[in-house]
């Protein structure tokens, strides 16, 4: 081996290298480090039996030894050393004469002991142990050095102790595994940009997790002893004020501080009761009763009152603001809103909807949602006021929000016309007019204007929308669409977000247990195929259910027999528009294909609505007509046309 790695006799080459600093010299040299190395190591004779003397390890990127990874000098760039039955304690302090080293795995050995000294290697990029028996605390400042880490995996070992902190310091940080040891304490405040994936699950550790982790899947922090934050449901407990008050200003604090709780205690208690009383007595029950109790008002707005009396600011703010978000409308309390007429809209998945009529203003919407307390009041309140500033012809804005820990109430504008559901679905026995096909087209055009929106506003979000369904389309007086309930999946409770938010009925969603970023493609999908069919899309709508949804049944009527039955006969429009409500047909099935590859983007599916049209030009139409219906349904069973709609 050693001939071919260099032409030269051995004796010759050696006196070479003394005298030159040729790439040779390091490549021997790597040899004997290895060497050296193997010796101090456990399991490592019969792991490496080719690493033998008198050889070298790289011929130029070509690896000569077992577990070496070349770089394109003939140097050791790595070390990959699984499953190797590997044991005993691990010294590397031998490989610090590979000036080349950048990679280290042991993963899935019997190693033990504690973490070997890595802080001699600092030009280290990648560290792999996982796996084996390593334990023991880590030194917090072990990373210190190590500058150029980019994976770290410590995963399946026993260490203890804390976290070092140290990681914090790992500019180019991607991956950091440390999952399933017996870490403690709290997670460090990494927050690098760099940062892919940070997995923490399976440890003893406690705390707040850092803000800039919390956007990370909450499995990531399963099976620790008390985490707390996004992005798991359990909100934390608020540290007190930090800053150190005089003496003096303490005892005044704490008397006035004593008052003040038992003025919020009693309070509270009152307005349990009363919530409780209510909800008995049905006033906020909305399938019994259309009015809110004027008395019942006057009663809450008293204990605002009185706490008001009391000098207490943090007991006016826990009963009774209403927050504008909205510029430039008028404001008004809540108990205005409480005494002003209101009429039970719906009860809907996130809670019952009323509408408010207030004695010398405008009509609002008031809704109630039970399951948004996982989410800290601040973190609330900044996500409603990134809601509020969001403007844009086909969103109804957010006008106003009220806080209390375990109830939200999100404003809005009352919309007089209603929602497309209604318009498609809720026709019967009134004298609403059926929807025409050049107004289906000017809402999906909208919605889609709506959701693209959403989609450059709020990058951060997996699904900006996430319960995009016709409800949820209002219409204003000349039918011109507004979104509503839109961007509320980051403070929805987790559990409840799974079980009611149209996205999570993606099918994704039922293979991982997630939505992706398409997923609100796939429900614009299903809206578009509800307005071209007429038909509800109850099935998928269904909790649990893996059924037939609504892009299964449209294609199973193209594939099976064309009968011209998928459009909705209710849908009037020119006689040469067919051709173009089949082009929506066909963007309504990319956006539902069940393969996320293969489904459309939203950019896709908007640059292909916007090119739509109410009917055909008089050229396209009569090449349509000559050919016929043999076209349509040709055009309706292509390959290239083609779906799976399997969804269990
Ligand atoms: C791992 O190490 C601990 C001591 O640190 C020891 O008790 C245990 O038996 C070891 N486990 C294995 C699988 O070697
Ligand atoms: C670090 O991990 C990432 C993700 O697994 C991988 O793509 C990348 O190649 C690793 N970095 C290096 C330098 O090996
Ligand atoms: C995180 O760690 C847990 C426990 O070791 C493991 O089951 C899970 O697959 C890991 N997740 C990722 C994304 O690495």
């Amino acid at each position: 081996m050693a001939g071919r790695a260099s032409p030269w006799p051995l004796g010759l080459l050696i006196v070479l290298l003394t005298l030159t600093a040729s790439p040779q010299l390091s490549l021997s040299k790597d040899a004997d480090v290895l060497l050296k190395f193997k010796d101090a190591l456990a399991g490592g004779d019969a792991a490496l039996r080719d690493w033998v003397k008198g050889t070298t390890p790289c011929n130029g990127k070509v690896r000569l030894w077992t577990g070496v990874i070349c770089d394109g000098g003939g140097n050791v760039h790595g070390l990959q050393l699984q499953n190797m039955k590997l044991s005993g304690e691990l010294s590397i302090d031998a490989l610090v004469d590979l000036p080349a080293l950048r990679t280290l795995s042991f993963t899935n050995n019997d190693l033990e002991g504690p973490i070997p000294d890595i802080t001699k290697l600092p030009a280290l990029k990648n560290i792999y142990l996982s796996n084996n028996n390593f334990s023991g605390e880590i030194d917090g400042g072990l990373f210190n050095k190590l500058r150029s880490l980019k994976n770290v995996s410590l995963s399946s070992n026993q260490f203890t102790g804390p976290i070092p902190t140290s990681l914090v310091g790992l500019t180019k940080l991607l991956e950091l595994k440390l999952d399933d040891n017996k870490f403690e304490g709290p997670i460090p405040d990494l927050r690098q940009p760099s940062l892919k994936l940070v997995n923490v699950s399976y440890n003893t550790l406690e705390g707040p997790i850092p803000a800039g982790l919390s956007w990370m899947n909450p499995s990531l922090f399963e099976g620790n002893k008390n985490l707390c934050g996004p992005p798991l449901d359990v909100p934390c407990r608020k540290p007190s004020s930090k800053k150190k008050p005089s003496p003096l200003l303490i005892v005044v604090i704490i008397v006035i501080a004593i008052g003040v709780l038992l003025a919020i205690i009693g309070a509270i208690m009152f307005m349990r009761r009363r919530h409780h009383e209510q909800i008995e007595s049905g006033v906020l029950s909305p399938s019994k009763t259309k009015k809110i109790d004027p008395s019942e008002a006057d009663k809450l707005e008293q204990i605002s009152v009185e706490s008001r009396g009391a000098g207490n600011k943090v007991a006016e703010e826990e009963h009774g603001k209403l927050m504008f978000v909205k510029e430039g409308v008028q404001s008004f309390e809540l108990h205005d809103l409480l005494k002003a007429s209101a009429e039970v809209l719906g009860c809907g998945n996130f809670g019952s909807s009323y509408k408010a009529v207030l004695f010398d203003g405008p009509a609002v919407v008031v809704k109630r949602f039970n399951n948004m307390n996982a989410v800290e009041r601040e973190d609330f309140q900044e996500h409603m006021r990134r809601l509020g500033r969001l403007s844009h012809p086909h969103l109804l804005p957010l006008m106003a929000y009220y806080y209390r820990k375990e109830e939200k109430l999100l404003v809005t504008d009352f919309i007089p016309k209603g929602s497309l559901a209604h318009m498609l679905h809720g026709r019967n026995g009134s004298n609403l007019p059926p929807v025409d096909w050049p107004t289906r087209l000017k809402i999906v055009k909208g919605v889609a204007r709506g959701l693209a929106f959403l989609y450059e506003e709020l990058p951060m979000l997996t699904v900006p929308h996430g319960h995009l369904k016709s409800s949820n389309v209002l219409l204003d007086d000349s039918f011109e669409p507004l979104l509503t309930d839109y961007a509320l999946e980051p403070v929805i409770n987790r559990t409840h977000a799974s079980q009611i938010m149209v996205a999570y009925k993606s099918p994704e969603c039922a293979e991982r247990g997630r939505p992706s970023r398409k997923s609100d493609v796939w429900s614009f999908g299903i809206l578009i195929l509800e307005l071209l069919t007429g038909k509800f899309p109850a099935n998928y709508l269904r909790q649990g259910r893996a059924g037939m949804d609504l892009a299964s049944w449209v294609n199973s009527v193209v594939r099976e027999e064309w009968t011209g039955e998928v459009f909705d006969k209710e849908m009037s429009g020119p006689k040469n528009g067919e051709g173009e409500m089949l082009k929506l047909l066909q963007i309504g099935l990319g956006c539902c294909e069940t393969d996320v590859d293969k489904r459309w983007d939203l950019r896709m599916a908007l640059e292909k609505i916007e090119e739509l049209r109410e009917k055909e030009s008089e050229e396209e139409f009569s090449s349509y007509a000559s050919e016929g219906d043999a076209n349509f349904s040709k055009a309706m069973t292509d390959d290239d046309f083609s779906f799976s709609t399997n969804h269990s």
